[in-house]
């Protein structure tokens, strides 16, 4: 396979793997982002009825499923993509020790991030306590915003 890219065939695939990498990111943790920043103050400010707002946010974590489950694999098979192009997987790896561990740092924080959006709202439906389930909802989408920030940073290092 790696003999038959030509390397400009390599080069537009690294292009387009980029492309689709930062979309994914874009994606997800935009979704993440627009809770706490924009759904749950707008819900709070409108001051609609506990009942509707409960409708809503079902209608959104359906919806957030569909979406954020498509930029989840996006992101990790254009980022194994990326790993492949830059000899961080497979059988010729020609990277140093720091952007290998870098790598290795990318991919652990990759499963950790599809490990806890897998998981996460099975769990905090577990929790019956509902003003408790909420504060544990907001604090998950602050955890997981903080941990796609350091894995962009750890990103922007692997580029370079
Ligand atoms: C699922 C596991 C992931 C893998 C295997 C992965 C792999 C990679 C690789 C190999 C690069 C270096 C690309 C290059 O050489 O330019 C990279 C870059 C990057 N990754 Fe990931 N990544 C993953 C998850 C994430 C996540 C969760 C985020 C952020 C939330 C992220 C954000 C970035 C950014 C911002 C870059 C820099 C893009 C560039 O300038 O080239 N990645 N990723």
């Amino acid at each position: 396979m790696e003999a038959a890219l030509s390397p400009l065939a390599r080069l537009w695939l690294y292009r387009a793997a980029v492309l689709v990498h930062l979309g994914a990111v874009v994606v997800w943790f935009g979704a993440v982002a627009y809770y706490p920043l924009i759904l749950r103050p707008a819900l709070r400010a409108s001051a609609v009825e506990r009942k509707a707002k409960y409708v809503i946010l079902g209608a959104v974590k359906a919806r957030l499923k569909i979406v954020v489950g498509g930029a989840v694999i996006a992101l990790a098979a254009s980022g194994l993509t990326l790993g492949w192009l830059r000899g961080f997987v497979g059988a010729g790896q020609a990277t140093g020790v720091f952007h290998h561990r870098l790598f290795l740092v990318k991919l652990a924080l990759g499963a950790a991030l599809i490990v806890v959006f897998l998981t996460a709202l099975p769990l905090l439906q577990q929790v019956q306590v509902p003003t408790r389930r909420a504060r544990l909802f907001l604090a998950t989408h602050l955890v997981v915003l903080a941990l796609g920030l350091i894995a962009a940073g750890v990103g922007i290092l692997l580029s370079r």
